[in-house]
């Protein structure tokens, strides 16, 4: 698969860019399921080096890595549905087509503010969990309300808590990048909620009922996130009360889970 394929960072961006055509046009379902070539090491998260503070550039250029990786998976995920759904709507595919190239400009954000703080892509090690969350077994429901609106959706909660520890060091740039970040990842969210919603339509579902049982069916396999849900940002994004009702209970639930597991091993 050719974007997939392409080791160097910089270099699967620039193929991304190139093949607006096949993404927008093919037909053939193309099904993924392999790891993305990466030119930083891939380690399971449990196994990363420990974090500095984000008053050390180290701390904050490794945050940005972070992000990167996230970017980068985000980018990979929607060449990913563009070719496991070649059935979507051409205007869903011209949409998540934007999307992609704009976490494309997301993670050249990131690499440039990464190598400012005088660190490079690859210093780090890397995981996949954002693209593992997914399956060549997904519905195009499942995909969307996955990618979009969960983790997409808890990228914004999380990316509101970053800028505020953010908001006590000095870092111009890693604050600019995350914020315009931020910014645009809301529009990547309520498009999920906008076709979630259509494609609920198209199969006769209710969206309100369809969202807690989907979510219940694909708990198990959606990584964990437990960052305080930003009301705001959810609202803006098109979630309902309800909707933001069930995320709150999640959370919690995984708080639960992790104060179990901690009492058991203490
Ligand atoms: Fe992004
Ligand atoms: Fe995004």
């Amino acid at each position: 698969m050719w974007a997939f394929n392409v080791t160097n960072v910089h270099e699967k961006i620039k193929v991304l860019r190139q093949n607006a055509d096949f993404a927008l046009k093919q037909t053939i379902r193309t099904v993924v399921s392999i790891i993305p070539a990466r030119d930083a090491q891939v380690l399971e998260f449990k196994a990363h080096p420990p974090k500095k503070g984000f008053s050390t550039k180290e701390g904050q250029a490794r945050m940005l890595h972070d992000l990167a990786s996230i970017e980068l998976q985000a980018m990979e995920l929607g060449i990913r549905t563009l070719s496991e759904f070649p059935e979507v709507p051409q205007e869903f595919k011209e949409e998540l087509w934007k999307i992609t190239l704009s976490e494309s400009e997301h993670l050249e954000m990131c690499l440039t503010e990464i190598e400012a703080l005088g660190f490079k892509w690859g210093d780090w090690p890397v995981n996949c969990g954002l693209w593992q969350s997914v399956s060549p077994e997904d519905s195009i429901l499942d995909r969307v309300l996955i990618v979009h609106r969960y983790l997409e959706g808890s990228g914004l909660d999380a990316g509101d808590s970053l800028l505020k520890r953010l908001g006590g060091v000095d870092a111009v740039g890693v604050q600019k990048a995350v914020k315009i970040i931020n910014t645009e990842e809301i529009g990547h969210v309520l498009f999920g909620t906008n076709w979630y919603i259509n494609f609920c339509k198209a199969e006769k579902l209710d969206p309100t009922h369809d969202f807690a049982w989907r979510m219940d069916k694909l708990r198990a396999v959606l990584p964990r996130r437990i960052n305080p849900i930003n009301h705001d940002l959810r609202k803006q994004s098109g979630f309902t009360p309800e909707e933001i009702q069930y995320l709150e209970n999640l959370r919690m639930s995984f708080l639960e889970k992790d104060s179990v597991w901690k009492k058991k091993n203490s």
